[in-house]
Order: C-alpha cells, then sequence, then structure tokens
C-alpha cells in the first residue's frame, strides 16, 4: 500500500474543496528556496543519459566522500537494499527501524519478508545479532533527533563485528553544521550512506540522490539499477548546484533565518518545545489531528506525522510566514 508523506496537494485540495494555488502547502520538508535552473542544453533532453562523471566527481567534493553512485532519489535505493542484503546475506534477518521516522524504510524491509524490531534510542549491543541491519535517519525525520559520530562509530563497531550492515539516511544533513555526516566512512564494508539532494537544494522534482558504499556493494547495486537510472536534466542542473559553493552558503544563511522565524512563531502560537532543524519544525500536539483539521479549513497543508502526536511544518518563505501567522490567529 502507498505511504502518505505530505505533498500530494492535489488530493487534499479535493478533499477540503479548496483550490489548490489557495493553499499554503507546508506538508514537507523541501526547501521553498530553489536552487537557479541553469539553461540545459538540447542534447541533454534529447540524448539517453550517461552517468556523468562530472555529477560523480562534483557529488565526491560536496559529500567528501570517495565512494558514490547516483540514483533517482534516496527513495530508489531505500527500495533497492533490501534486495542487495537477501543476495548476499543470510535470509529472515532482523532489520531496526527508527520507531519513529520516515516510513518508506520500513515498508521496503518488510514488504522483503525481514523481521522488523523498532527502536526509539539506538539498539544496545546485547541486542545485536549476527547480520542484523540497523537503519537510521540521521537527523530524524520527523523528530529532528541527531545521533553523533561517536554513537554511530560505536553502533557501527558492533556490527562490523557481527558482519551486520548500519544503514543511514542523511537526507538532511545538509543542514546540519558541524556536520555529523559518517559518509567519509564508506570504505567499511557493513556501512551504507544515503543523501538526498531535493531536500536542501529545493529540487525534489527532479528525483537525485547518491547512495556511498563500499565499492564492491556499489557494484552490485548498479548492476541491479536501470542503464538509465538518472536522467540528464537531473544530472545537469544537480553538477551545477553541487560546484556552486557560494550558492550554498547562502542558501544555508537564508534557511538559518527562516528557520529561526517559523521557530519563534510556532512556539509563541502553540507554547510547547519545538523539534526539527533548517527544513522543518515539530510540534508534538495532544490535539494533534484536530489541528490538522482546522489548518487545513483554512488553507494550511501541514504534516499529520504518522503517530497522530504532532505535525511537521516545512519552512516558509517570508510572505508565507505572515500568511500562516495571520491564519494562526484566527484558528
Ligand atoms: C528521511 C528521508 N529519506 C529519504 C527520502 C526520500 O527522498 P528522495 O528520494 O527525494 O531523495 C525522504 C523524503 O521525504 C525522507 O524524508
Amino acid at each position: 500500500m502507498a505511504l502518505i508523506h505530505g505533498g500530494q496537494l492535489d488530493k487534499i485540495a479535493e478533499l477540503y474543496q479548496i483550490p489548490q494555488a489557495q493553499w499554503l502547502d507546508l506538508s514537507t520538508g523541501i526547501s521553498p528556496l530553489v536552487y537557479p535552473i541553469p539553461e540545459i542544453p538540447v542534447a541533454v533532453w534529447q540524448q539517453l543519459p550517461q552517468p556523468s562523471a562530472d555529477l560523480l566527481t562534483a557529488a565526491s567534493h560536496y559529500y567528501d566522500c570517495d565512494h558514490i553512485m547516483a540514483t533517482s532519489g534516496s527513495q530508489s535505493i531505500i527500495s533497492k537494499l533490501p534486495l542487495l542484503c537477501r543476495q548476499y546475506l543470510a535470509e529472515k534477518l532482523k532489520v531496526w527501524l527508527p520507531a519513529v521516522g520516515y516510513k518508506e524504510h520500513e515498508k521496503a524491509w518488510r514488504d522483503n519478508g525481514y523481521q522488523i524490531c523498532h527502536y526509539h534510542q539506538l539498539p544496545q549491543p546485547a541486542q545485536l545479532t549476527a547480520q542484523c541491519v540497523v537503519i537510521v535517519i540521521n537527523p530524524n525525520n520527523p523528530t529532528g533527533e541527531l545521533y553523533s559520530k561517536q554513537q554511530l562509530n560505536h553502533l557501527l563497531s558492533h556490527l562490523k563485528n557481527l558482519d551486520g550492515w548500519l544503514v543511514i539516511d542523511e537526507a538532511f544533513m545538509d543542514v546540519i553544521s558541524p556536520t555529523q555526516s559518517l559518509i567519509g566512512q564508506t570504505s567499511n564494508q557493513h556501512l551504507f550512506v544515503f543523501r538526498s539532494v531535493g531536500k536542501f537544494f529545493g529540487l525534489a522534482g527532479i528525483r537525485l540522490g547518491f547512495v556511498s558504499a563500499s565499492p564492491i556493494w556499489l557494484a552490485r547495486l548498479m548492476a541491479m539499477s536501470s542503464p538509465w537510472e538518472v536522467n540528464g536534466p537531473a544530472q545537469f542542473v544537480a553538477t551545477q548546484a553541487l560546484k556552486d559553493t557560494p550558492w550554498q552558503q547562502v542558501q544555508l544563511a537564508a534557511l538559518q533565518q527562516l528557520s529561526k522565524q517559523l521557530e519563534q512563531l510556532l512556539m509563541q502560537h502553540f507554547s510547547v518545545t519545538i523539534s526539527g532543524n533548517l527544513l522543518f519544525k515539530t510540534v508534538p500536539l495532544t490535539n494533534a489531528p484536530e489541528i490538522f483539521e482546522q489548518l487545513c479549513h483554512a488553507g494550511v497543508y501541514v504534516r499529520l506525522c504518522d503517530e497522530n502526536n504532532a505535525l511537521r511544518f516545512g519552512i516558509t518563505t517570508d510572505t508565507e510566514l505572515n500568511q500562516l501567522r495571520n491564519i494562526l490567529q484566527e484558528i
């Protein structure tokens, strides 16, 4: 069954009978400030997309890692990993997943018959078993929880001894400074790291992500992928975006400012501790479904978290923030 993640504004607009253009859509954690799309040569549209060495060089540099492969969104690799695991590790392994977090990971492993164990805090060494897999979303979406490199390295060393895997989804790591990324350590055959271009660059529509892992695994993942895994325009735009350090610096500063403003507004209105990061803010609320309804009736679409105990607000531009301020005053 398809999961609901925010986005899909057309469905919500229909449900509440408000035209799409009138909504304030804060339902995703995708930056509202979009990397300026350069002019794309006609040949890039016309030709079959070959894997671009230029893109991989730009990505290795931006992410600071040696082994990297482009995928059509990190989602593409989330669904492939259980298949890779099934081919090369024992069957019916245990997979540890965050109890709260982007649910596509769980769906992928569950659909492939793996045994799912949930954790609220990282599993302890005594809980880990031979060839188990631990998935960590770092920072977590939607809780914003961030594990340190030290905690993750501790876990990795235990998993290595057990011949297991540590899989870290760093879709939102671009906005964590100083970075807590483990992507530079993927020579370790027990570690996989996923990155997403969609969030920080505001380019979710081009469907581009990366996986970093030991070259043995990357070769096998490559063999499981389409020869035209990532489309040409996406490769072209992302190569420029990943190389454009001045834009990245401006983007980070702008997101810091917008994030602070949104957090202040939400704190004033809801008087609770807000979590999240520079791309989204999560507000814990006992009556989250009720507030979600009220916001929808007022034309504001946020993400009702799967546990029905929180609302996640995507970062807004200044204009949208004023709109949100006015609406919050009314509800
Ligand atoms: C934590 C997390 N990982 C991965 C993804 C997938 O992102 P993409 O396929 O656009 O790279 C999402 C999308 O919302 C996400 O929230």
